[in-house]
């Protein structure tokens, strides 16, 4: 049976205090909850990784990194390592959101040996792609994102793909308030573990957690959740608040 999982990319929000604080809230509300084949995850900025992963440590909320370098080490100042992540015991990284694409240059190449890196290190990669409106538009999306699945994952051995999760997040969708319709989440995913069964087998692609991100609220999380190719979601806003990232792990 697939993971089902709920990620919340925090992005550049929240300082040391305020990460304690929505962590403990957090807690508090899981507790209640019983997550069976369920995940939690929170990944705030590099900064708060420590104070993170301390007061979750009891907890059933893992915590992820937001980026990482591919080198092992060396000069390239303002870089965080795999193997830091590690000596934090953060063992989960996210790779691939659109605004690291966009901002920051990292293309499907940069984004390949990001991969190779972080699972040299044994890490579990949350890996997110997605197409821009233009591309819907054109009719483009399923082959862009075929493209940034291949380019990005198809060179790994069948073995690696236990420690990856992937993430669709259309562009058009992040931070907008303007959601996929649950279909079109669906319609995606299905493709997305069409191709994987092609490329690899149906028993690996049966078995791939795949969550929608891109507005997901409390709102609209329990109609996209229901759909049968959607294990979850990666949020953005919406994880920056106890009450809604609460409202939305109960909707999994
Ligand atoms: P959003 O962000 O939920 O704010 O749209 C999702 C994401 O960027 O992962």
């Amino acid at each position: 049976m697939r993971k089902q999982i709920v990620a919340g990319n925090w992005k550049m929000n929240n300082d040391v205090k305020e990460t304690k604080s929505l962590l403990k809230n957090i807690n508090k509300g899981i507790k209640k909850m019983s997550l069976k084949n369920k995940k939690v995850i929170v990944a705030p900025s590099f900064t708060n990784l420590n104070t993170a992963i301390s007061v979750t440590k009891n907890s059933k909320i893992k915590v992820a990194a937001q980026n990482m370098n591919a080198a092992k080490n060396g000069a390239f100042t303002g870089e965080v390592s795999a193997n830091m992540l590690k000596s934090l015991k953060v063992k989960t990284v996210i790779l691939g959101h659109s605004e690291r694409r966009a901002y920051f240059g990292e293309n499907d190449a940069v984004l390949k040996e990001k991969v190779d890196s972080a699972l040299a290190q044994n890490m579990k990669i949350i890996f997110c792609f997605g197409e821009e409106l233009s591309d819907r538009k054109d009719n483009n999306h399923f082959k862009l994102v075929e493209s940034q699945i291949k380019n990005g994952l198809f060179h790994l051995p069948e073995s690696a793909w236990k420690r990856i999760v992937l993430a669709y997040e259309p562009v058009w969708a992040i931070g907008t308030g303007e959601t996929a319709s649950p279909e079109q989440a669906q319609e995606m995913h299905a493709f997305i573990r069409k191709t994987l069964s092609e490329q690899y087998t149906p028993e690996l692609a049966e078995n791939i957690s795949i969550l929608y991100g891109g507005s997901v609220k409390p709102a609209n999380a329990k109609e996209i959740f229901s759909k049968a190719d959607v294990d979850g979601g990666l949020i953005g806003g919406a994880a920056l608040k106890a009450d809604d990232f609460l409202a939305i792990i109960a909707a999994l």
